[in-house]
């Protein structure tokens, strides 16, 4: 960045969350910072206020330097994933040779579908779930079915084992998008759960298809399970990426991995998926699961802090919010249903991330900031609102006591309502 007079390293133990000032991320020009004018607060898209890993800043200056800006080659991003995959979480047989190197995550589940799927067949998909699972889906001619996770967020077998027979009885080749860690709940599927999956997807004929783009991002307490390493998900495909644990969103390399009986389908993908990753990408995916570990332990950390303030501010602030303490990701999924506020039905499909209505309209309007709103994650969504808190403690606190204001100035201007349940009807823009 020019004239950047700022040390974005911080110092070998820091915070990674705690380094860069508002001042200097509003200079940033993504999408999280320029979406919404500059007196908003942005806790939307899944993009963080850290600055990037020292090694994956090293990675691409050397790689500018060489000007070694050509086209990607070589399988050093799997290998670099392997090593990671063992590592962090005891996946020892992973096959570098049974993945290839895809854009990005969504595009790769776009082109896995195509291997496993015919257009117009049926996709499986867990509500309230990331909204470009709908989206990318639907484009791709594909028909989505929900099975909506269970009161407690988490999987519902049954809900499953229903749409999967739905999907089923439409004949032809029906598939499972799972997310593994959930977006947006922060849910970290447990090993028995995943099994359960594989055994439903095999009664129904299936096959699953695993997002685990958030699968670094998993924070004390849980452990995240692969779910290619799961018994029963041997024709399973899995999709990954550095992009939410490092921030590297704008740097397109993603991966496609096949599970060992889904090595043949791969094998099918067809030759230019393979020119849609860019080789500044894939270095700086390469460096950040080979040496961006350390500071991947001080944003978990940084992060886990988050989610405890996040929790206190709540209680403090805005105890009719409810808070399901994520297990993973950067996101919290807070249930807004409580202030009463209205989201009025919304006209078309789910899936426009930046669509706006009920809770997340009336605190981007009155309180200044900038969430993602729940109806956008399909069936269970509305009502509630998703919060991006890989941000620093700082901004989480001015964002939690501006959207408590904006409570208590609408209760204030309701006197007849209690405080704790103000109600108002939300307008669409
Ligand atoms: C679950 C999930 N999948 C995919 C993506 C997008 O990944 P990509 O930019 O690699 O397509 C995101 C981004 O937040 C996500 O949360």
């Amino acid at each position: 960045m020019a004239g950047a007079a700022f040390d974005t390293g911080g110092s070998a133990a820091q915070n990674p969350l705690t380094i860069l000032t508002l001042a200097e991320l509003r200079r940033r020009t993504s999408v999280k910072w320029r979406m919404h004018p500059p007196d908003v607060l942005p806790l939307w898209v899944a993009e963080q206020d850290a600055p990037l890993a020292p090694p994956v800043a090293d990675a691409l200056r050397c790689a500018i330097d060489l000007g070694d800006t050509g086209y990607p080659h070589g399988t050093a991003y799997a290998e670099a994933l392997g090593d990671f995959a063992a590592r962090r979480w005891g996946w020892h047989d992973f096959r570098a040779d049974h993945t290839t190197v895809i854009p990005d995550v969504m595009m790769g589940i776009v082109e896995v579908l195509r291997l496993v799927t015919d257009p117009g067949d049926a996709v499986v998909v867990c509500p309230p779930v990331y909204p470009p699972f709908y989206a990318f889906v639907t484009h791709a001619d594909r028909q989505v079915i929900e099975a909506p996770l269970g009161p407690d967020l988490r999987l519902d077998h049954a809900a499953l084992d229903e749409a999967f027979g739905r999907a089923r009885a439409r004949g032809r080749r029906p598939a499972f998008l799972l997310c593994n860690p959930h977006n947006p709940t922060g849910v970290v599927h447990r090993r028995d759960e995943l099994e359960t999956v594989a055994d439903l997807a095999h009664r129904h004929g299936l096959r699953v298809i695993s997002d685990e783009i958030h699968a670094p991002l998993v924070l004390p307490g849980a452990h995240f399970t692969p779910y290619l390493t799961v018994a029963g998900a041997e024709d399973a495909f899995a999709l990954t990426s550095a992009s939410k644990a490092w921030n590297l969103a704008g740097l397109k390399a993603a991966l496609a991995i096949a599970g060992p009986r889904a090595v043949a389908d791969l094998d099918r993908m067809p030759e230019e998926v393979s020119h849609g990753p860019s080789h500044l990408g894939a270095l700086a995916h390469t460096a950040a699961f080979r040496d961006g570990e350390q500071w991947l332990d001080l944003l978990l950390d940084g992060l886990d802090r988050n989610r405890t303030l996040l929790a206190t501010l709540l209680a403090e602030h805005l105890p009719a919010v409810t808070y399901h303490r994520p297990e993973g990701t950067y996101l919290a999924w807070l249930d807004c249903t409580r202030l009463g506020i209205a989201t009025p039905r919304p006209s078309g499909e789910p899936g426009v991330a930046s669509d706006m209505a009920g809770p997340a309209r009336m605190f981007l309007d009155r309180a200044r900031v900038a969430l993602s709103s729940g109806h956008v994650f399909g069936t269970g969504g509305a009502g509630f609102v998703r919060l991006n808190f890989a941000t620093s403690p700082a901004i989480l606190t001015d964002a939690v006591t501006r959207m408590a204001e904006a409570v208590e100035g609408i209760a204030q201007a309701a006197p007849q309502t209690p405080p704790a349940r103000p109600v108002i009807a939300a307008e669409v823009s």
